[in-house]
């Protein structure tokens, strides 16, 4: 395997994402983004959520598309490229085994190793492809479709998590409260944006009580589900006439319960650095608010650019980055994995 050694800034990346419904591939050069193709499975729309198997197949048909469209775009020819990275897990089983078996093929084909990427460990190292970047020890708040997390970040390779959901996790509480009030899938962009013109104290949402920095979301989508359902039983038009209070309201409990721990876990563990990670942290609100409350305790706030929120390929490939520098490679034997790898 060719695996000579290479400055930091001339390291190429290609890296491959496939753990959920977006197809992404994206070059790197010494960290840095040349290109980040992201093809969104819009497909899964029609079903009111991700189909495990529809996005195999449409991973399948992307992957070789998306991956020569991302080296054009960087304007990199396959022969230059170091190693290739790959998200190895968490994800949707069948999903992930299409980029893992793509990137193992590719990289054989090459002659150059191979990476294998944590998932929502990338999500946090997306804070690292923007200018700003925040320095170590940082706390983090990882909350996407599948996962809410808080670790305090010691290293670029080096996370501890201190706090995690119990049950749903944050973008899938935006998910279904969006569905139980009708809108289409992924509902968080649309709770997010309806809720911009509504009225967050109109209706009261209970905030839960977990011990420690664990978090819960069921209840408040359960107490939405019975408002919902009280109320379209006294006017059949009460979800059209009051969404925009719904959505704003529903958003504020689940950003202040998000940000009630996050607060906490900073004063804790006496950090002065938070950073935002996973599609939820496109949320305006948990920006605004965390910048807010950043601001007022003196604290410096991070948040990737939106495109880097969101399943992306540049943040398997700024992992692939440092994982390559301190020389942690994969092998043909590597198999994704569904589960997050710290906290099951
Ligand atoms: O990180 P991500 O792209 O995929 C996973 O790894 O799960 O996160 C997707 C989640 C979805 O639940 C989506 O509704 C949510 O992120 N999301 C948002 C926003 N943008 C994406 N939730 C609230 N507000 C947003 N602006
Ligand atoms: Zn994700």
């Amino acid at each position: 395997m060719n695996q000579t050694h290479i400055s930091p800034d001339a390291l190429t990346i290609l890296a491959i994402e496939s753990s959920c419904d977006e197809t992404s591939a994206s070059v790197t050069r010494g960290g840095k983004v040349l290109s980040n193709i992201i093809s969104s499975q819009l497909q899964h729309q029609d079903y009111g959520g991700v189909i495990p198997e529809l996005a195999s197949r449409l991973h399948q048909q992307q992957i070789v598309r998306v991956t020569q469209n991302a080296l054009d775009s960087a304007l990199v020819r396959k022969e230059e490229l170091h190693a290739v990275a790959f998200t190895a897990g968490p994800g949707l089983i069948g999903a992930l085994m299409v980029g893992v078996n793509f990137a193992k093929a590719f990289a054989l084909g090459l002659n150059i190793p191979m990476i294998a990427v944590d998932h929502m460990e990338a999500h946090i190292l997306a804070n690292f492809l923007q200018d700003e970047t925040p320095g170590f020890p940082f706390l983090c708040l990882t909350v996407s479709g599948g996962h809410t997390q808080l670790a305090i970040v010691r290293d670029y390779l080096q996370t501890e998590i201190i706090g995690r959901t119990r049950d749903d996790a944050a973008g899938e509480a935006f998910d279904k409260g969006a569905k139980i009030m009708g809108l289409p899938y992924p509902g968080g962009p649309l709770v997010d944006k309806l809720a911009a013109e509504g009225n967050p104290k109109a209706f009261e949402f209970p905030i839960s009580d977990m011990p420690g920095l664990d978090f819960s979301f069921s209840g408040l989508k359960t107490s939405l589900l019975y408002l919902v359902q009280k109320g379209l039983q006294r006017d059949p038009e009460f979800v059209q006439k009051n969404l925009h209070d719904l959505c704003a309201s529903y958003q504020a409990t689940l950003v202040t319960t998000l940000l009630r721990n996050l607060e906490a876990a900073t004063l804790q563990h006496g950090l002065k650095e938070i950073a935002l990670a996973g599609g939820v942290s496109a949320n305006r609100e948990l920006r605004a608010r965390l910048k807010q409350l950043a601001d007022s305790q003196g604290w410096k706030a991070f948040f990737p650019a939106p495109v880097y929120c969101t399943d992306n390929a540049a943040m398997i490939a700024i992992m692939g980055h440092y994982k390559y520098l301190s020389g942690q490679f994969a092998d043909l034997s590597a198999t994704p994995y569904p589960r997050s790898l710290q906290t099951d």
